[in-house]
């Protein structure tokens, strides 16, 4: 049995399985199982149990966010492309009615205009952009105290 404070999952959009060999200019050194190995550990730290699911396809992406309602206490997400275009992935988020921290390794402010631009982030409780793989850190920090007061 898991004595677990509750349970956090990280979602992880398009493109996102191919980090550590894609532009590591921009997105870093660290490969996906990287990133989701520290997760794991910022979890823990917290007493938090914590699955995470990387996905190509926007319909995946929107059955993994369903089925985090009843199951999930919060959601970290970076939806990568989809953050720029996709109406289901927000309206997916907004249905779990869970708190969501949308995380983007890059600072998106500073890119191509297009990337300025998220349907996410009207339905996160926090956005964090540009402190890399960091970021991931500070979001589940900042659902933990959230999920916490
Ligand atoms: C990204 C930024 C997006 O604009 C881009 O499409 C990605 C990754 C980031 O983590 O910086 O694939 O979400």
């Amino acid at each position: 049995m898991s004595s677990a404070t509750g349970r956090l999952l990280i979602v992880h959009g398009p493109n996102l399985n191919m980090l550590g060999t894609r532009e590591p200019g921009i997105y870093g050194s660290e490969s996906l199982e990287d990133i989701n190995a520290l997760c794991h550990r910022a979890a823990a730290d917290l007493g938090y149990d914590l699955d995470t699911v990387q996905s190509n396809h926007e319909g995946a992406l929107v059955d993994a966010i369903q089925a985090a309602r009843g199951t999930a206490d919060g959601i970290v997400i970076n939806p990568a492309a989809y953050t720029h275009t996709s109406v289901a992935i927000a309206d997916a988020l907004r249905a779990t009615a869970l708190p969501v921290v949308e995380v983007h390794l890059s600072n998106v402010h500073a890119r191509e205009a297009f990337r300025s631009h998220s349907y996410v982030s009207p339905v996160a409780e926090a956005v964090i952009a540009g402190a890399g793989s960091t970021g991931y850190r500070f979001a589940i920090e900042h659902l933990a105290a959230y999920l916490s007061s």
